[in-house]
């Protein structure tokens, strides 16, 4: 493994590229927002957990965020600062080792709370996630505040004569949002929940800050967090983006495999939209290709299709300046955020290598063969 390549066309396909330059602006960004505004930013693991990268990414940020056991744990064992853990149910055979690898822990209910309450209060810092009960995020997927959400307490459902021992309240409401979002939730939480800053120690503000996306407003946001910190001067504040970290900093490249007509050209690659980008099948978006357009719009068109038996297994079309051959590489740009942690082996599919692009040299760091396959099944 580490193998170092010089010349990008001798790369195994398919790969994840990361570009580590890429990926230090923007923990360069993150780090500005923390010095400025005196808060702490977390990588959230779920949407970012290229291991390679936490000596680069630890030089920013405060720590991790993780969903549970096994993120506590890779945050523990590979990033090594700060580990503040929540997940909307803990379980009795995992608790123990949770409490004594995090900081801070985040309860989702208070049934939740008032099981592990006694053991955790010796451990950790406890918290607890509210459901601001606002949020502009407009699909119900990805909406922590949809109806019936199981995501955090709401106002209603919040036992103000079991709190104490609780340091922290946590909210999360957001997606791929800009500072306007976070002000409309804010002033959700503050509104329904601020009688009980007087006894906490922190904030979460969670996670779905686009804060590295271009048109984002960073000074905007850094006003916000400095108001916020003037208001409530004892409480510490955190967010915890993931997809911010990993956002436009490498790419999906992938091959050609064979070309099919069925009224439509069909270029088949050696990738998956369901096994190796599902969120291109579930948000659903198209994915950008270098140096292609929409259908029809370049000379030659082709559906780009996934290596799966999946009849849905479809990228989308796309067209390109020269007819696409057997071997011809495509770039599927910004595919590092949640696709990695999210591929599976769906068909006994290859999973992509990952490689960290530095300094003009590529760095194989893993590759997957049939063991990845097995290994998960028996
Ligand atoms: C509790 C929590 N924190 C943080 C995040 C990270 O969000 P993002 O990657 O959109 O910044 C998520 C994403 O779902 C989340 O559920």
């Amino acid at each position: 493994m580490n193998k170092v390549y010089k010349d990008y066309k001798d790369l195994p396909s398919p790969a994840y590229i990361c570009d580590l330059s890429l990926l230090e602006k923007n923990l360069k960004l993150l780090n500005r927002i923390q010095e400025e505004s005196n808060v702490n930013i977390l990588l959230a693991l779920k949407g970012f957990a290229l291991w390679s990268t936490f000596d680069l990414c630890k030089k920013y940020l405060k720590g991790c965020c993780a969903s549970g056991l096994h993120e506590a744990l890779l945050a523990k064992e590979e990033f090594g600062k700060e580990v503040h853990t929540y997940s909307p149910a803990f379980n009795d055979d995992e608790i123990d080792e949770v409490l004594d690898l995090s900081n801070h822990v985040v309860f989702n209910s208070f049934s939740q709370w008032k099981r592990y309450r006694e053991k955790a209060l010796k451990k950790t810092s406890c918290g607890l996630r509210i459901n601001p009960q606002y949020s502009e995020v407009v699909v119900d997927l990805y909406n922590p505040c949809a109806p019936y959400s199981r995501l955090g307490i709401t106002k209603e459902n919040f036992e103000a004569d079991e709190v104490e021992g609780i340091e922290g309240l946590h909210f999360h409401a957001l997606c791929e949002q800009n500072v306007d979002a976070l002000e409309g939730v804010l002033k959700a939480f503050e509104k329904d929940f601020s009688q009980y800053f007087s006894q906490l120690k922190w904030v979460n503000f969670g996670g779905g800050h686009h804060i590295t996306r271009d048109d984002y407003d960073v000074e905007g946001l850094i006003t916000l967090l400095k108001n916020f910190k003037q208001k409530y001067p004892h409480l510490e504040v955190y967010l915890e983006p993931g997809e911010a970290v990993g956002w436009q900093t490498g790419y999906l490249m992938a091959s050609v495999l064979d070309i099919v007509s069925n009224d439509k050209k069909i270029a088949i690659l050696d990738t998956s939209a369901e096994a190796h980008m599902p969120d291109t099948l579930a948000m659903p978006y198209r994915a950008d290709i270098k140096g292609a357009a929409l259908k029809e719009v370049k000379k030659y068109s082709y559906v780009l299709a996934g290596n799966t038996c999946l009849a849905g297994d479809i990228i989308c079309e796309y067209s390109f300046d020269s007819p696409l051959q057997v071997g011809s590489r495509i770039i599927l740009e910004d595919m590092i955020h949640y696709t990695m942690v999210k591929t599976t082996t769906f068909n006994g599919i290859k999973l992509p290598s990952i490689i960290l692009k530095e300094n003009d040299c590529y760095r194989l760091v893993n590759e997957y063969g049939y063991n990845a396959y097995k290994s998960r099944l028996s």
